[in-house]
């Protein structure tokens, strides 16, 4: 099978190896792809924008691929899964009416209210006036979305009445500009992604994410520092309660209203002390999260994916995985998330990939003049596995230490406290 891949992350990344490892595949072609995707696929000179949807389903016919499989939110939500699926190629993601579930968190809590899945309390506001009465309903902490997609920065926690309104302010001030103000969640938290064909749902291995820029959750939301898996503070029962009371509702919900979901539902929850709760749902595959559940993985993936894609998950065998932990590391540029300085040279992912049970994976990397460079906030994802996550985060650290990027940054303390048994 011929797999054409879209997307340019370290998840692109990690989905790209795990493809061209399916003894099923004899090609995966990237679309644009990075020159760590390189390595392992064709990447497509002068691709179409990955939104471009009639660009990319002419050339998954033009290449004569089996499968689509698409990496970020934006082509989904652009439609592009709808148009591959039209010129009769498979594609793994949901439909632009399906990955509505990420695209607007209204209508992900209208369908989270519809399917009885446990959420935070939520007030939808068009009007600063709105937007002050949910503030005064909640109390704080403030937290206050932008309904649109943001990647990752659109959600602002706060004590701050302040800078509650002032985040709320600059989301309306977009067009159609609607704010989500909820009920704040506490508690540890967590990802599950759920591989759907739009009935049958089978969960992957849950992941922990690290949002924050700074250790110890401090400073601004990211598009993710850090992940690991798998969770051993997580309690037992965990994965079959997320199917049972958040996925398969919401699977059936989106079933029964005509506008089936496949793809991976990607279920981010807080695990309060009143139970599981779901603070957001995405339509694709989490970063960095995907690169340690990946690394862990066994089942071939394109066989998968391609089995989501056709309707016949609930044939699939079993899910097989490495009895091993694995722990990724974001390595980024200086300024990341405000304002990233990019163009600088990116040395040492030889030397780290080199050691053992040590990947490097690309992000926001470029070539120039031979060399490679930044080119982006998140620059690479160091994963490490090993036998516990102590061993596999002291390989990911001894990868990052490898790497040179003047004035990059990255946490210290991924994975830390689940490796000293404690409970994050
Ligand atoms: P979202 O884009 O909805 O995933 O939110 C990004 C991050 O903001 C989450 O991963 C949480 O860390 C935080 N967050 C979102 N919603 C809540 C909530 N209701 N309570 C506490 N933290 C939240
Ligand atoms: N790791 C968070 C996300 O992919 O949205």
């Amino acid at each position: 099978m011929q797999v054409l891949l879209i997307g340019s992350g370290a998840r692109e990344h990690a989905l790209a190896r795990a493809l061209a490892a399916d003894p099923d595949v004899s090609a995966v072609h990237a679309a644009p792809g990075n020159p760590g995707i390189a390595a392992v696929a064709h990447c497509v000179t002068a691709a179409p924008d990955p939104t471009d949807g009639e660009g990319m389903a002419q050339l998954a016919v033009d290449l004569g691929v089996d499968l689509v499989v698409v990496g970020p939110e934006g082509p989904l939500v652009a439609g592009v899964a709808d148009a591959v699926r039209d010129r009769g190629i498979a594609c793994f993601g949901p439909s632009a009416q399906a990955a509505r579930l990420e695209g607007s968190k209204a209508f992900a809590k209208e369908v989270m209210a519809e399917a009885g899945v446990p959420t935070a309390l939520c007030h939808v506001a068009t009007t600063p006036e709105q937007v002050a009465a949910a503030l005064e309903a909640t109390g704080a902490p403030y937290v206050v979305k932008d309904d649109g997609l943001a990647a990752g920065k659109g959600v602002v926690v706060t004590d701050d009445h302040e800078r509650a309104t002032s985040h709320a302010a600059a989301c309306l001030a977009r067009p159609g500009g609607t704010v989500v103000v909820e009920e704040f969640l506490d508690g540890p938290e967590i990802s599950v992604f759920c591989l759907t064909d739009g009935t049958t749902v089978v969960p992957l291995a849950p992941a922990q994410d690290f949002k924050r820029v700074g250790d110890g959750d401090t400073g601004p939301n990211t598009g993710g520092m850090g992940a690991y898996s798998p969770l051993p503070w997580a309690p037992d029962g965990l994965v079959q309660e997320v199917l049972d009371r958040v996925a398969r509702p919401t699977v059936e919900l989106m079933h029964r209203r005509g506008t089936p979901f496949t793809g991976v539902l990607y279920v981010g929850l807080a695990l309060t002390s009143r139970g599981p709760r779901v603070v957001e749902f995405n339509a694709r595959f989490g970063d960095p999260e995907t690169q340690a559940v990946l690394a862990r993985l066994r089942t071939p993936l394109a066989q998968l994916l391609l089995a989501a894609a056709e309707g016949r998950l609930a044939e699939a065998p079993p899910l097989a995985w490495h009895d091993e932990a694995a722990v990724t590391v974001v390595v980024a540029s200086e300024g990341y998330p405000d304002a990233p300085v990019t163009g600088r040279p990116v040395r040492g992912v030889e030397t780290a990939s080199a050691l053992d049970d040590v990947q490097v994976l690309h992000a926001g990397t470029g070539t120039r003049d031979g060399e490679l460079v930044s080119t982006g906030g998140r620059v690479l994802s160091v994963v490490g596995t090993g036998p516990d996550l102590r061993t596999a985060r002291d390989r990911a650290y001894a990868g990052v230490a490898c790497i040179e990027l003047e004035g990059s940054h990255h946490r210290t303390d991924i994975a830390e406290r689940a490796a000293a048994e404690e409970t994050p």
